[in-house]
């Protein structure tokens, strides 16, 4: 009896080996990526995996429908998810379900100096991706901020290529630890918007390296992206969402990159350079940029129709076919069909609380006479606040980025819940038109009038919150087109002038992503810096205004006095913006800071520079040792102190300078900074590593970094114009 039992218990096991034998490897999420891929490779026609490399609609490709491989879903991307748009148009879908929580733009998340709230941001933003059952997230953007006029630098981690690489690498683990993919972008030197689909970009070797590149090798190889964007610019004569030398070459080669290369929307030209320059997959072809719409003919695109012929015709290698969809393969193998794949939320409160923190951190105190703020709750009984923009939203509009949020928190709400609706007076003092996209719409509303209305407000009131900047229209903080010139826009400089007339007691808080000149500087005593802060807008703002948080945000990019004094502009329109076919990045490394220090041009504004409630020293810096060798790490250690009466976090940044080196080399470059949280009258040690490496140059001549024996200098200081230590190292051959 016993033995018959086993007997059918056995078979029923062979059975249901024989049943979990025919399930093919790239179904079991237990088996290794790489043989789930090669398992769904082998059985797959070349007509679907030519499927995979192409869009099937505007923000989505084909999977493979008969193995059960899903469709990969993009979205925008990068502070919030952009809401459904029909298959084939830009348009918005009208679903009722996709208001996402907006992010601060990153700019005021570099602004953070703070690489933990980057991974909280990354994870927070993949959790929204997750939920709404998307694959890639079109995100983060990390285009070197190199003219205030780039209408897209708000979607950019600033001026810095360290600084950048820190805030990025966690942005990127935090949205794939939900099982998103981050999609880097755009790859590489889109670093304006004017003629961006065509303009030829030039410039040294030494430049594309130490300024443009590393914060994607970063991203690359300690953030391990999963998918990297092209850019729609052409680079050395050949666009980058198919330049050989930049995929093939550098991303695919050089660093290992194992993900999938995305065409920015609409950036790709023709099959030849598609099919062999390293792109993988192909989207928005036939639009130009955000602006066509239209029933695309998706078997047509330049990797479709075209590349299977040619594949079939020998004239493009099987390899270069496999080597796309194994890539594409691995993307969707890492998130829709990976084991343990999280469940994601939506607009959940950890979110809005993410959102305010982040918020809180990046908003940077430019000016602070007479200790103007915080300005407590309860100290003034009318305050009068005046601008555009602290009723406006400033979520909607910019291009890609544009967001239909479930709330917007707007600065007049914030203030309003923080100071009480009896004390504030609310005049809109000046308007820009809607947002439209592609042309400047001006207001139909008077501009004497409003003028007229806010001075009125301003004299009857204690204190001015001036709420202005720029916004998100074109030729705005918008995608598309560059900005027409430094000034504040709308007629905020009158405006100013005007209130300055009636009130001094005026505090200027500016939202924007980029710099923008200040002929009033002198005049008012408190300048906040509040970049575009997402769904928590005014609630972090008047959190900061308010006291309740001190700020402790710097700046990510320097602010020049006038457009003048930054780099690009120095050299005339072949630097920028071109002669509309070629540019050539003639200040070369001195791009930012690297340029206000070595030519030495006192900037507004420096970069790392923010003010704090309190005020901190930094102790002596001591390094481990005084020689090192070229494979070694310094480590420098120094106490920051609080030295005020109120907790507070202070940024250490660590900068160095080689003295001496047969190419010249910029006085100052970022190589560590730390985020610092103090309570009143604490002291801190601070440990900061530094790889001797990492103070190489590039070398053209070797092809190579290169690092000279000799002396160095570290710089410690809470920005890049205030240095308030040296130490010297020497390193061996
Ligand atoms: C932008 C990308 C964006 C894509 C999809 C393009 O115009 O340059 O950043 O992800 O559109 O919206």
């Amino acid at each position: 009896m016993k033995s018959i039992i086993l007997t059918i218990a056995g078979a029923g096991i062979s059975l249901m080996v024989a049943a979990q034998q025919k399930q093919p490897v790239y179904l079991d999420v237990n088996k290794p990526i790489e043989e789930r891929v090669e398992s769904a490779l082998s059985i797959m026609t070349t007509e679907e995996k030519v499927s995979l490399c192409y869009a099937q609609s505007k923000f989505s490709s084909k999977g493979v429908p008969r193995l059960g491989i899903p469709e990969v879903w993009t979205d925008d991307g990068p502070h919030g998810i952009r809401e459904e748009v029909l298959w084939d148009e830009w348009g918005g879908a009208n679903w009722t379900n996709d208001s996402c929580t907006a992010f601060p733009a990153l700019t005021c998340l570099s602004a953070t100096f703070n690489p933990e709230l980057s991974l909280l941001y990354g994870k927070s933003i993949g959790e929204e991706a997750r939920y709404r059952n998307k694959t890639v997230l079109l995100g983060p953007g990390i285009n070197i901020y190199r003219t205030p006029l780039n209408g897209r630098n708000f979607e950019y981690m600033g001026e810095d290529p360290y600084l950048s690489s820190r805030m990025v690498v966690p942005y990127i683990q935090g949205v794939q630890s939900i099982g998103v993919a981050a999609c880097v972008k755009h790859f590489a030197l889109n670093n304006q918007e004017e003629w961006r689909g065509h303009i030829n970009v030039d410039l040294s070797d030494r430049a594309l390296y130490e300024i443009y590149l590393p914060a994607f090798k970063a991203a690359v190889q300690e953030g391990k992206a999963w998918s990297i964007m092209g850019a729609y610019n052409q680079f050395r004569k050949e666009h980058c969402c198919h330049n050989g030398l930049l995929l093939n070459e550098i991303l695919k080669k050089d660093w290992g990159f194992d993900g999938v290369v995305v065409s920015d929307w609409g950036g790709v030209h023709n099959t030849d350079q598609a099919a062999k320059n390293g792109l993988d997959l192909e989207m928005g072809t036939y639009t130009n940029g955000l602006t066509t719409k239209g029933n695309f003919p998706y078997a047509e695109y330049y990797l479709a129709n075209p590349f299977l012929k040619g594949i079939k015709e020998g004239k493009y290698d099987i390899a270069l076919l496999n080597d796309k969809a194994r890539r594409i393969l691995r993307l969707i193998f890492r998130t829709t069909m990976s084991a343990n794949r999280p469940f994601g939320r939506f607009v959940s409160p950890e979110h809005s609380e993410a959102a305010r923190k982040i918020a809180q951190e990046g908003i940077v105190l430019l000016k602070n006479e007479q200790r103007f703020f915080p300005v407590l709750p309860g100290k003034f009984k009318k305050i009068a606040v005046i601008g555009e923009n602290a009723s406006r939203s400033l979520v909607i509009g910019g291009g890609s980025s544009s967001l239909k949020v479930a709330y917007e928190s707007s600065p007049l709400d914030g203030l309003i819940a923080k100071y009480g609706k009896d004390h504030i007076v609310y005049s809109l003092g000046y308007a820009s038109g809607p947002s439209v996209y592609g042309r400047e719409e001006p207001s139909r509303l008077n501009a004497d009038s409003l003028i007229a209305a806010a001075v009125k407000a301003a004299r009857h009131a204690e204190v001015v919150f001036f709420v202005g900047g720029l916004n998100k229209n074109h030729f705005q903080d918008c995608e598309g087109g560059d900005r027409r010139s430094m000034s504040l826009p709308f007629g905020q400089d009158q405006l100013i002038d005007a209130l300055l007339k009636v009130n001094k007691n005026i505090a200027v808080v500016l939202l924007s992503g980029n710099a923008v000149s200040m002929p009033w500087i002198n005049k008012v005593p408190a300048i906040v810096q509040g970049w575009y802060l997402g769904s928590e807008a005014g609630n972090a703002l008047a959190d900061v205004i308010s006291g309740e948080v001190n700020p402790s945000g710097k700046l990510p990019f320097s602010f020049p006095k006038k457009l003048e004094d930054n780099a690009a502009h120095a050299y005339g329109k072949i630097s920028y913006p071109g002669d509309s076919v070629n540019q050539y990045y003639k200040e070369d490394i001195l791009v930012g800071y690297r340029w206000f220090d070595t030519k030495k041009i006192t900037p507004q504004y420096a970069f790392g520079y923010g003010l704090s409630y309190t005020s901190f020293d930094l102790g002596t810096l001591s390094a481990d040792k005084s020689i090192y060798s070229k494979d070694e790490v310094i480590k420098v250690r120094f106490s920051v102190k609080n030295t005020g009466s109120q907790d507070g976090a202070e940024v250490t940044q660590l900068y160095v300078n080689d003295p001496v080196c047969t190419v010249s080399r910029p006085v100052k470059e970022l190589k560590a900074f730390k985020k610092v949280f103090l309570e009143a009258g604490e002291t801190k040690s601070v440990e900061m590593e530094i790889k001797v490496a990492d103070l190489a140059f590039y070398d053209e001549g070797k092809k190579d970094w290169n690092i000279e024996a000799g002396d160095f200098v570290l710089q410690l200081g809470n920005s890049s114009a205030n240095i308030s230590q040296k130490l010297k190292i020497t390193v061996k051959e």
